[in-house]
Formats: structure tokens, C-alpha cells, sequence
């Protein structure tokens, strides 16, 4: 090897060396919780250059041909004849275009009822990434020392005497230890399990309302799906309309957690986890500010990395949190000024009534598709991301950019709360624990760019990409 080769190839393990050092540093405005990732030289090299240093093998819910009972359920999922109206499907709120979320065009809530007039009082959530879905408890561990389950007024009555871990990305665990609402389906985890879940839209007055077990079974039993019901229930099926219900809601259930369609993991995010994708600085950008506990702390709550197991990461702690956002002026049940969607503790879930502590409190969703929606939050009061980023970091600098004022020129914050419930919003975790006059804890630059990483979590088929249009506050 001549001299000026030697020189060369020494060059350039130089400019690897300071690259692999610096190289990573430069993307990075903070120390971050993946910070032993980052302190590593060869891992900021890999991150430097958009890869991700420690690719996973994940494992992901197994694949075959739909059952039968899942096949019936399919049927079902998309047959308007069970809806009062005729016209209603579960697949008419859940698009399967929209990975299962509200169709396109549609406003804050969906209609349905008997002439599809009548107004749904939340944004309809996406079906898909529900196959984990623990039950609903308020203890991480709701089982006593003799395996015998705690109720949910003893697990209650332990929550009030425990401390509560602030949410950090820092450390998720301390926060999944904490004795706080968790799990179960509906913004208000109301119901455990899939089936029980499918005949409270099925009966629904203002969504499918197909008005009685004997109507829907009468409809079952006259209708193209009757062989198979016979085929898969027993020649009685149809003897019982509760029965018959039951089993259909049940092949409902069977279809959405064996269709790889509700679980596709084929977003670009989980390209990058795999090893087979390599970020834009912008979403690399953006994915350390999500993982960054003083900056958007968003993954303390929209877990972010693969369980301890190796089972892909779902966007949810699956933790109830009060956040405090603004009135939604266009859900037609809010014209009653005394109205008002208290999640957990009502109107639509009723046993937790009287535990005033969980007003307003509702699930954290995933975040996988987020950047398909058009209503955002539980009230669905904000359009696209651009809006949900700028209300995260301004919440409480800005108050007055969401909320009213009163008579006197006060800002109302967290307006869609009675104001005894007002105190239940979360103003100590990042990014809420800013005061007027701070840094904002994301600047606009940054909070694109966290928006770019929101973007690689749309799977493949979920092309509902909103335009990125300028917040009008
Ligand atoms: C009129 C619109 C509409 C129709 C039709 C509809 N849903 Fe929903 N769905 C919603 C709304 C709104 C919610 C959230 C309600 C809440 O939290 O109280 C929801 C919630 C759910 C959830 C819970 C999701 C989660 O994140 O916990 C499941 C599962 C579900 N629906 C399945 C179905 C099935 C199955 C059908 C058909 C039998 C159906 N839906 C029909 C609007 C609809
Ligand atoms: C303390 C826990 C917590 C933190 C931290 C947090 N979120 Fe959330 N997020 C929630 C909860 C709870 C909701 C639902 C609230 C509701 O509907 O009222 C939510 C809702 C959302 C939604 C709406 C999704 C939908 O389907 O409607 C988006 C988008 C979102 N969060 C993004 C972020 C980003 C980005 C960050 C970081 C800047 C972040 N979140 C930080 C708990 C959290």
C-alpha cells in the first residue's frame, strides 16, 4: 500500500471515529432516555445515518386463513341489514380504508340511529392494535395474595392511599406501577372483552340501534348468513335471540382479532424497529424529541419501544389520564352547557359515579395511524396534528389560544370539565409541567418533526394522509 493510500484510509478512519462520536450528537438538542443508545459512539453512527442500532426481531400476532366463526363475523361486520336504519355497518364508522378509524369527510363524531340523523357524542376510535387490550383494573397486579381478584372498590380504595410516579420516558415501569385506571374497551374502558363490546353500537339508539335481540336474531335467521350460524351454533341457534346475539357478536370478535388486517404492523416505524428502514433526519428528529423526557415526553405515556418480550410497541400505556381538552362546540350534546363527558366516572360508564378523582380522565390511544385522523382527542375537537402539537406545548403558555373567557375576561382552561373537576387534569408531567412565561417544551420546528415521526406509524395501507394545514388559533 503506497503512502498516499495509507494516508487516505487513515483519514478516514479518523472521519469515522469523530463521526461515530459527534455524529449523532449533532442531530440530538438534549440528553435523551435512550441515552445509553446514544452515548455509545457506534450506536450514534447507526442513528446518525437514520438506522437503528439495535434492530428487534418482533413478534407479531400469528397469521392463518380466518376461522369460520371469524369468516361469519367478517359478514356480519359489514352487513347494514342488522341497523335500524338498514344502512349502518360497523364498517360504516370503522372505514377499513381508514385502518378501521371514521371514514373520511366525516365530522368530530359520527351519525347513526334510526334515520342516520342522530349524533354519536365521541370520536370513533380505530379497531385496529386492540389484540392486547388488558381488562380494565386499577391496579397493575389486580390479583390479592391468593390469587383471588381484587374488586374494584378494594383496588379503588388502594389507589387512594398510593403515591403517584410522575410519567416519564424515562421510566415507564414506576409509571405502570402506579395504581391508576387501566385498560379495558371504549374511551372509558367500560367493557373487557371484544364481544361485549359489539352489541353496545349494535343497540346503540344513536349508532346502529337495531332495537332488540329478538329483531336482530328474526334478521339473522331470515338472512343469507343463516346456514352458517346453523353450521357453526347448533340447529337450536336460533331458538334464544339473546343466544343468537351473543354468538354473533362473538364471531364479530373472532374476525377482529384474526384478520391481520386489525394488525398489520406495516408501518414504516416497524420497518425501522426490524432494521429494514432508514428515517429522514427530520423523523429521526423527531423521534428522539417523542423519547425525550424533557422535551415532548410523549412515549411516558404512547409507549414507544418493544415490550420486554419482544412484542411490537402499541403507541398506549393503556392508562387513564385527564387532559384537559378545550370544548368541541360542533357534538350537538354540548349545547347543553351542563352536559358534559366525564369519562370514566360517566355519563356513559356508570359504575365509577361517585369516584369524583377519575372525572374527565379517558384511555390514552395509540398512535399508530393517528396521522389518518381528522378528530383528535376523545371530543375529537382538533382537525390534524398540526393543532394536537401546537394545544400539547401550549396547553398551559397560551391558554387563552383554546379556551373562552368568562364574563370578567378569565380564561376558562380545561372548559369541558365542570370546574370542581378541573384539578384532575395533569399539569405535572412533560410536556404539561411548563408555566406561562417558560421555554415552550417543543418549538414549532420541533413539533413538525415530531409530527414526521407520528407519520411513520401509518401502515401501509392507511394512505388517509390529512394535507398539513396551518393551525387557525
Ligand atoms: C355510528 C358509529 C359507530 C358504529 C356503527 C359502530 N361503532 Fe364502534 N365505536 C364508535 C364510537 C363513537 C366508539 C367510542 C365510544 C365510547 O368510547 O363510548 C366506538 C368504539 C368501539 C370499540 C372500542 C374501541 C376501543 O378503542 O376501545 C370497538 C371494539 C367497536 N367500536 C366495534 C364496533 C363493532 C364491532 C361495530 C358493529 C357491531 C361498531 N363498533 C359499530 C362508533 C361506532
Ligand atoms: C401523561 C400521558 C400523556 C403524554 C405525556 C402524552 N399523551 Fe397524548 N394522549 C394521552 C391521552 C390520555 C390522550 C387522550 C385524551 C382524551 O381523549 O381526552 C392522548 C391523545 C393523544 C392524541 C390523539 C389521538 C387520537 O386518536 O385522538 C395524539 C395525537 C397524542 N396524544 C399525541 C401525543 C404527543 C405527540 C405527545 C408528546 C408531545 C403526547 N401525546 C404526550 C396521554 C398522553
Amino acid at each position: 500500500m503506497n503512502a498516499k493510500a495509507r494516508i487516505a484510509i487513515g483519514m478516514l478512519i479518523i472521519f469515522c471515529a469523530l463521526t461515530a462520536l459527534f455524529g449523532g450528537y449533532a442531530l440530538i438538542t438534549s440528553p435523551i432516555s435512550i441515552q445509553n443508545w446514544i452515548s455509545q459512539p457506534y450506536t450514534s453512527f447507526e442513528l446518525a445515518q437514520g438506522k437503528n442500532p439495535h434492530p428487534t426481531q418482533l413478534i407479531e400476532p400469528p397469521s392463518a386463513p380466518l376461522s369460520a366463526m371469524a369468516q361469519l363475523g367478517k359478514n356480519l361486520f359489514f352487513d347494514p341489514s342488522l341497523s335500524g336504519s338498514g344502512k349502518q355497518s360497523c364498517a360504516s364508522c370503522h372505514d377499513p380504508h381508514n385502518a378501521y378509524g371514521p371514514p373520511n369527510g366525516s365530522g368530530p363524531v359520527m351519525l347513526g340511529g334510526p334515520t342516520g340523523h342522530s349524533s354519536g357524542a365521541r370520536a370513533v376510535p380505530s379497531l385496529r392494535y386492540l389484540y392486547r387490550q388488558p381488562p380494565f383494573t386499577i391496579a397493575p397486579d389486580p390479583m390479592g395474595d391468593n390469587d383471588t381478584v381484587v374488586s374494584l372498590s378494594q383496588q379503588i380504595a388502594q389507589a387512594e392511599h398510593a403515591q403517584r410516579a410522575q410519567k416519564s420516558v424515562r421510566n415507564t415501569a414506576a409509571s405502570a406501577a402506579n395504581l391508576v385506571p387501566q385498560g379495558g374497551l371504549f374511551l372509558d374502558g367500560r367493557v373487557n372483552t371484544l364481544q361485549e363490546q359489539a352489541d353496545g353500537p349494535l343497540f346503540n339508539p344513536v349508532e346502529m340501534d337495531a332495537g332488540t335481540p329478538a329483531r336482530v336474531a328474526k334478521i339473522l335467521e331470515a338472512g343469507s348468513h343463516a346456514p352458517l350460524f346453523r353450521q357453526l351454533f347448533g340447529p337450536s341457534v336460533f331458538d334464544n335471540p339473546n343466544h343468537t346475539v351473543s354468538e354473533a357478536m362473538f364471531a364479530i370478535a373472532r374476525y377482529q382479532i384474526e384478520d391481520p388486517s386489525f394488525h398489520p404492523f406495516s408501518s414504516k416505524y416497524d420497518a425501522w424497529l426490524a432494521g429494514k428502514a432508514r428515517f429522514t433526519p427530520t423523523e429521526l428528529r423527531g423521534y428522539l424529541l417523542f423519547n425525550d423526557p424533557n422535551k415532548g415526553n410523549c412515549a411516558a405515556c404512547h409507549l414507544s419501544q418493544p415490550t420486554p418480550n419482544h412484542r411490537p410497541p402499541l403507541f398506549t400505556d393503556t392508562q387513564f389520564e385527564a387532559l384537559g381538552v378545550p370544548r368541541n362546540a360542533k357534538i350537538p350534546a354540548n349545547q347543553d352547557p351542563d352536559y358534559y363527558d366525564l369519562g370514566l366516572c360517566g355519563p356513559y360508564r356508570t359504575d365509577l359515579h361517585d369516584q369524583t378523582q377519575y372525572c374527565g380522565l379517558f384511555i390514552t390511544p395509540s398512535l399508530r395511524n393517528a396521522a389518518t385522523r381528522h378528530a383528535f382527542f376523545h371530543n375529537g375537537v382538533f382537525h390534524n396534528l398540526t393543532e394536537v402539537m401546537d394545544w400539547y406545548v401550549n396547553r398551559d403558555l397560551h391558554p387563552e389560544r383554546f379556551y373562552p373567557k368568562d364574563n370578567q375576561g378569565n380564561v376558562i382552561k380545561y372548559n369541558d370539565l365542570p370546574e370542581k373537576y378541573r384539578k384532575n387534569v395533569d399539569a405535572f408531567d412533560a410536556p404539561f409541567n411548563r408555566h406561562p412565561g417558560e421555554a415552550a417544551a417543543l418549538t414549532p420546528q420541533e413539533q413538525r418533526q415530531v409530527i414526521a415521526f407520528i407519520q411513520t406509524l401509518t401502515d401501509a395501507d392507511a394512505t388517509n394522509q390529512p394535507k398539513a394545514s396551518p393551525t387557525n388559533h
